[in-house]
């Protein structure tokens, strides 16, 4: 068994394992926002695109010029197989500035990708590098996983996802603030002969009120914080997720 970085295996599956209904949720909330604040459709930057798919929805709204940035080498790949008509680069949330960064109308960050910064000093300069690349009056939106998902989550049992080729059992672990998802991956190498891979996703659970003063500190403005509630296997509902949509 090879224990590998998150998302090195997973990447080439990761379409069939995420879902479809969620992305189109997504692409009917940002239409909105994008209406109801007026956002410019000049450049949007599609932040930890992972496979592009909230990138093509930028796209598909109308703005100009699309990039998608990630830290995988492996989900850019798939989200470069897709689609060509985006622009899509290797970078760090800690590390990406520069002048193809600037002046942006729409910054997106989705699916808990900001939860895998597992220090409130780097979720702040993720935020400040965001605030920096948009223009004057340019909008952040993004979600996070919260403690009630941590709550929830920490009395599932182990579950399997599987097709064709693949076999994925994932365990959650919680520990205080911190979720590790440790995922067995099984991938098909010929007839009924598998490799088997391990990768632990950890994410870092914030309560609101720390990330809504991080935003304020760099100099956000606060437009709109939705919640969403899941039920989880315990048959509690829970927070689980926060969207928060924030101004220049
Ligand atoms: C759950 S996936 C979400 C991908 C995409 N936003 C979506 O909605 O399908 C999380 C993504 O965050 C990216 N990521 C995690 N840490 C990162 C970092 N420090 N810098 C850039 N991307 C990162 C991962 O590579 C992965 O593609």
């Amino acid at each position: 068994m090879s224990q590998v970085a998150s998302y090195r295996i997973l990447a080439k599956y990761y379409d069939s394992f995420a879902g479809k209904k969620r992305y189109k949720e997504w692409e009917v909330f940002l239409n909105s926002l994008v209406k109801k604040y007026k956002i410019e459709k000049k450049i949007a930057v599609d932040l930890a695109c992972g496979t592009g798919i909230n990138s093509k929805t930028l796209r598909n709204i109308g703005f100009e010029k699309v990039l998608g940035v990630d830290n995988s080498r492996e989900m850019l790949a798939e989200a470069k197989k897709k689609y060509k008509d985006i622009s899509f680069a290797r970078k760090d949330f800690l590390s990406f500035s520069g002048k193809e960064f600037a002046n942006v109308d729409l910054v997106t960050c989705f699916y808990d990708s900001l939860n895998y910064l597992l220090k409130e000093s780097e979720l702040k300069k993720t935020f400040k590098n965001v605030y920096n690349s948009l223009k004057i009056g340019g909008v952040f939106v993004f979600d996070l996983n919260t403690p009630g998902h941590a709550k929830g989550i920490s009395n599932n049992k182990p579950s399997i996802f599987t097709n064709e080729d693949l076999f994925v059992i994932m365990d959650n672990k919680v520990k205080g603030r911190f979720w590790f998802l440790n995922l067995s991956i099984l991938v098909r190498k010929k007839g009924n002969t598998f490799s088997l891979f391990k990768e632990i996703h950890t994410e870092k659970m914030y309560e609101e009120g720390v990330v809504v003063n991080l935003l304020k500190s760099v100099g956000f403005k606060i437009l709109e914080i939705k919640k969403e509630n899941k039920k989880y296997q315990d048959g509690k509902t829970y927070n689980n997720r926060i969207y928060y949509i924030v101004k220049k």
